[in-house]
């Protein structure tokens, strides 16, 4: 198989790396650069779990090749909310509504809806769920995550002072 040389950039620090051509973005970030907080769930783009913002998009990070990857911005949650400073205010909800139980589709399902918040921030309930969509909790019954991510939005000075990665 091919590998190719390439610079990843990621939670705004560059890689050099030599990768397999047939290496998944999941696959590099996980296993070779050592970020536990993308995750391998089901590998088909179905879960969720590997979720990492591309240019600050959510995207299947098993569902794309790594050499795709190059010349754009990845983050993932460590990026986005350094686990050495305080809590995102949305992380800061989910602990208030007990919206992450296991926590493995928890980085994913962050992520996604912090995006949301910057897109929509004025959701409606049915707008969460279906942003939600490709993020499969088995844990929670999907209600407190609705209902941390509502109770985010509708928190405007929350949304503004606090300058996340995602913000
Ligand atoms: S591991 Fe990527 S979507 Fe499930
Ligand atoms: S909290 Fe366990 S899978 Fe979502």
């Amino acid at each position: 198989m091919i590998r190719t040389q390439l610079t990843l950039r990621v939670n705004d620090r560059e890689h050099e790396i030599w990768v397999r051509n047939d290496r998944t973005l999941l696959d590099v970030l996980h296993d070779d650069l050592g970020m536990p907080d993308v995750r391998y769930g089901c590998a088909e783009g179905v879960c969720g779990t590997c979720t990492v913002l591309l240019d600050g998009d959510p995207v299947s990070a098993c569902s794309m090749y790594a050499v795709q990857a190059e010349g754009h911005e990845v983050m993932t949650l460590r990026g986005w909310s350094d686990p050495r400073d305080e809590p995102h205010p949305l992380q800061k909800r989910f602990l208030e509504r007990g919206a992450a139980q296991c926590g493995f589709c928890t980085a994913g399902v962050l992520l996604t809806a912090a995006t949301l918040a910057q897109r929509n921030p004025a959701a409606s309930r049915e707008e969460i769920r279906h942003e939600l969509v490709g993020n499969l909790c088995r844990c929670t019954g999907y209600q407190a995550i609705v209902d941390a991510v509502e109770d985010y939005l509708h928190t405007p000075a929350e949304r503004t002072a606090e300058m996340g990665g995602a913000q």
